[in-house]
């Protein structure tokens, strides 16, 4: 999605903006831009299809271009082509050209705008909905004659959609203006510069203080200060966050890519959820209004996700039906926010999302609350719109994650549910004082596990080169298998672009069989003992059509062997954390295919990071 930066300080603003976006290239873009202002000069701004590297080749890497505040901008196509004249900034033109901008976000409402805007002697160059943005602004800031956060205010009143936008405007040099509506933006502050972008982790060497500003809220970024205002253009006051993560948590350390070096931080991560949230052999991960009479109490619970974050929700609903009496439900939020159901008051929903601010599993959040449901968000982005909206939080503790394939926050997932409902089933009566304890032990066994997989990387180097060149791959398994196969089909699908699915291996007979035939790739989980025979049999059927079988399994004594082409063996667990362990030959496998293909393993075609419009 696109990204949005800008800076006022006493440095040259260009080269700081290139740096900063570089951050948010993860993003995902197509085209980028700059506009910086030298207080006495006029904007001046530089725009590039393609990569970020293009726009700093052109401005010698910022350094042609003269001022000390500026705004710059990423962009994923949207409305409109990828293209110079489409990539921001944008400005508002006419006469005098009053408003600079770049915006992160869809306007829905644009084309009735643009037909006000053009009755009113605008005139457009572009086809994007910010371009009619910026216009408004201006619009308003000129019929009224009014300062630039009264303009901006009347302008959110009247536009309809997702924004988080950075203006500039010609009358206030060295001033910097923000606004934002369910799009992600931050604010930070050093003593004598402030910078804001779509997160932390574009300003995160520059400063550790941040203000994440609301919803229909604006603010004023001068040098070193910053001042906020409600959309009645009065102040309010932002309470400052501090962010711990570590300053280089977001450059890769020698490992080719971010993806290689977040599969290898899985262990610590593990490590670092188990250190916070288990205190003196006990779990302590609910707080003072999620506490033992909710849990006794609960007659449901709803799991909402997208993508890899649903994933974990499909094995916590395995692993939850299995140790307790309480029915589940997986939802993918794109769904849940337009269906009707019914939802008891004893229902607790479960909102997971590494950014945050995905803009499915935020109105999904929104409409369980209005729906009077008590809400939890799993989340990593502490600060994030999720976060701060659910009325319970745990968060994951991954750090940042650059890769656009997630696989250490879903590792991090995985264990805020197991924690979760361990504890849960606990104060249910459903697991006794041993099992528990038990079952926190088998927990802390995780990282050495996944770092022995770790160790055994040109396993996955040579399979990912027998094969990189096919075309199609199914994933296979049943129960907690199926759910494992979910995350790794769409790990492999989403960096090596080989068309792969995922299915219940029982369903293959349903239709999907028809598509094995001489080299398909079937990948089986076979870790499940009471239902491996049967997945092992479907896979045999696959190969009697031709397909070549890959296992990956825990499993001795099964003649899993002498039935795969290529067996992928992973030390044993309790079954109920078992995709902690088996999600990870999956996402080695899926990287060295991508590598293999020559493909942009960090950045893939057409993906964004963060999904912040629907
Ligand atoms: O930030 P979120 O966890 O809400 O993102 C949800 C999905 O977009 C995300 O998990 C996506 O499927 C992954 N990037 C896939 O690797």
């Amino acid at each position: 999605m696109c990204g949005i930066v800008g800076f006022t300080g006493r440095e040259q603003a260009a080269p700081i903006l290139l740096e900063c976006l570089k951050k948010l290239e993860y993003r995902g873009y197509d085209s980028a831009g700059i506009a910086v202002r030298d207080s006495s000069l006029p904007v001046v701004i530089e725009k590039t299809t393609g990569k970020l590297k293009a726009l700093s080749d052109r401005t010698h890497g910022g350094k042609a271009l003269k001022g000390m505040s500026g705004i710059g901008h990423t962009r994923w196509a949207t409305h409109g082509a990828p293209s110079v004249q489409n990539a921001h900034p944008h400005v508002s033109g006419g006469v005098r050209s009053t408003v600079t901008g770049v915006h992160n976000g869809i306007i829905e409402n644009y084309a009735e705008l643009k037909q006000k805007l053009t009755d009113n002697g605008y005139e457009f160059y572009s086809e994007t909905d910010t371009e009619v943005l910026i216009k408004l602004v201006d619009y308003y800031y000129r019929k009224y004659r009014i300062g630039p956060i009264d303009a901006i205010n009347r302008t959110m009143v009247r536009v309809k959609g997702s924004y988080a936008v950075a203006l500039m405007f010609d009358d206030y040099p060295e001033e910097i203006y923000a606004a934002r509506n369910d799009s992600p933006l931050v604010i930070g502050t050093t003593q004598d510069s402030s910078f804001l972008a779509s997160d932390v982790s574009a300003i995160l060497s520059r400063t550790r203080s941040f203000y994440y500003l609301g919803n229909l809220q604006a603010a004023r970024l001068k040098k070193g200060k910053v001042e906020f205002f409600n959309l009645n253009g009065d102040r309010i006051s932002i309470r400052k966050k501090t962010v711990d993560w570590e300053t280089d948590s977001a450059e890769k350390h020698g490992y080719e890519h971010f993806m290689l070096k977040e599969i290898h931080e899985q262990p610590d991560v593990i490590r670092r959820m188990l250190d916070r949230y288990i205190e003196d052999e006990g779990i302590c991960i609910c707080d003072d209004q999620l506490d033992e009479s909710f849990f006794q109490d609960l007659k449901q619970i709803i799991i909402v996700a997208c993508g890899s974050a649903w994933h974990a929700g499909v094995a916590a609903q395995y692993m939850t039906e299995a140790v307790t009496d309480v029915p589940v439900r997986v939802e993918l939020a794109s769904e849940f926010r337009y269906r009707s159901m019914y939802a008891c008051k004893e229902c607790l929903f479960i909102v997971i999302s590494q950014s945050g601010e995905t803009a499915d599993s935020l109105a999904a959040l929104r409409k369980a609350k209005s729906l009077g449901i008590r809400t939890l968000a799993i989340v990593n982005v502490n600060g994030s719109s999720i976060a701060n909206e659910a009325d319970h939080v745990i968060l994951t503790l991954a750090g940042p994650e650059i890769s656009v394939a997630t696989t250490k926050a879903y590792s991090a997932q995985l264990i805020a549910l197991y924690l979760l409902v361990i504890q849960m089933a606990f104060i249910r009566g459903n697991l006794d004082a041993v099992m528990y304890s038990q079952m926190i032990g088998e927990l802390k066994e995780l990282p050495d596990k996944i770092s022995s997989i770790l160790s055994d990387k040109e396993k996955y180097q040579r399979l990912a080169t027998v094969f990189s060149s096919r075309q199609d791959m199914f994933f296979i398994g049943r129960n907690m298998d199926y759910a494992i196969c979910l995350e790794g089909s769409l790990k492999m699908k989403e960096i090596s672009y080989i068309h792969s699915e995922a299915y219940a291996a029982g369903e293959l007979k349903h239709g999907t069989i028809s598509l094995i035939e001489d080299g398909t790739v079937v990948v089986g989980v076979i870790t499940c003992p009471h239902i491996a025979d049967k997945t092992l049999s479907n896979m045999i059927e696959c190969k009697s059509r031709g397909a070549r079988l890959i296992t990956v399994t825990d499993l001795e004594d099964k003649g899993i062997e002498s039935v795969c082409d290529y067996m992928i063996k992973i030390p044993s667990v309790n079954g109920l954390f078992m995709a902690s362990l088996a999600v990870v030959p999956l996402q080695l496998l899926s990287y060295y295919t991508s590598l293999s293909r020559g493909l942009d393993v960090d950045k893939p075609r057409n993906l964004a990071k963060s999904v912040t419009v629907e």
